[in-house]
């Protein structure tokens, strides 16, 4: 190998890997060494350059902990994120989209039409819709888990004012596939800026706004979980989400609500303010 050079490098590198190699994992090495290396020489990457993209992601690694990931969120901002779901979802259903730092486990369950509003201030709102496979027919049993900023843009592990679960819940269909609830509606808000990631955001003058959104994690037997967020139409940010969380099908009006058209289930029926919202948004699952 005391000859290799830049012609014979890549391939020499990927001679080495031995016979009992997982094959997938051959595959996706193979496929990255290439990209690492052609991208090298495209861009005639200098040493200064080379130090500087490792002392971001050693930086990534100090600021890094159980409650705050980096490298998820540079992931997010240079659009990994969302490709890695983008190729991964079957095209007639539901689209996925970005987890996001912010989902904890152990949510309060919360029975179909129950109240989240509690005594949150800001915009309320109703959200209903039903779970079902690629046929439309209902899934019964599904478990959907619910959560979202409070007005102020801060999610509950954000913010010591709110309560552990605050604007958190896990709710399970019925046989007709339906859930609902009343909440108030969520606020953009700004990705952290505060490490390397804003350092890069702002070395490219990008803003680091999020639009509004629902976060949902819809798990059922025998269908593929999703995860997903779902936006409201009449975002300012809807078009220029930091990490481009945003599908068309993700997002849904939030239209005038009536009280007297509400399902008799929504526990929250007679203490809605006037000027609330309705929004309806079904989840279509593919098998598993
Ligand atoms: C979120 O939606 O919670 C989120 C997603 C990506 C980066 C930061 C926050
Ligand atoms: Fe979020």
């Amino acid at each position: 190998m005391r000859n290799v050079n830049a012609d014979t490098l890549t391939d020499l590198l990927l001679a080495l890997s031995g016979p009992d190699t997982d094959p997938r994992l051959q595959e996706v090495l193979t496929s990255l060494v290439k990209h690492l290396h052609a991208f090298t020489k495209e861009v005639g990457l200098t040493h200064a350059e080379w130090r500087k993209g490792l002392e971001l992601l050693t930086r990534a690694g100090e600021i890094t902990d159980a409650e705050r990931n980096e490298f998820v969120l540079f992931s997010d901002v240079l659009g990994l994120s969302s490709l890695v779901d983008m190729v991964n979802s079957p095209s007639d259903c539901t689209s996925s989209s970005v987890l996001g730092p912010f989902h904890i486990l152990g949510a309060p369950d919360l029975p179909v039409g129950g109240d989240m509003i509690g005594d949150n201030e800001g915009p309320q709102v109703v959200v209903e819709g039903r779970v079902t496979d690629q046929s439309g027919a209902p899934i019964e049993g599904a478990k959907i888990e619910l959560w979202q900023t409070a007005d102020n843009g801060l999610y509950s592990n954000q913010d010591t004012a709110q309560s552990e679960y605050n604007l958190r819940i896990s709710m399970t269909t019925g046989a007709d596939g339906r859930y609902a609830l009343s909440t108030i509606r969520p606020a953009p808000y700004l990705v952290p800026t505060d490490g390397p990631v804003g350092d890069l955001l702002n070395a490219t003058g990008r803003h680091a706004w999020r639009p509004s959104h629902l976060h949902f994690i819809v798990q059922a037997e025998g269908y593929r979980s999703l995860v997903t967020e779902v936006f409201p139409s009449d975002d300012p940010y809807l078009d220029a989400d930091a990490v481009f969380g945003v599908r068309a099908d993700l997002v849904m009006e939030y239209r005038p609500g009536d009280h007297a058209a509400l399902a008799d289930d929504i526990a929250a029926r007679d203490e809605l303010a006037e000027g609330f919202s309705k929004v309806d948004f079904d989840f279509v699952l593919p098998p598993a």
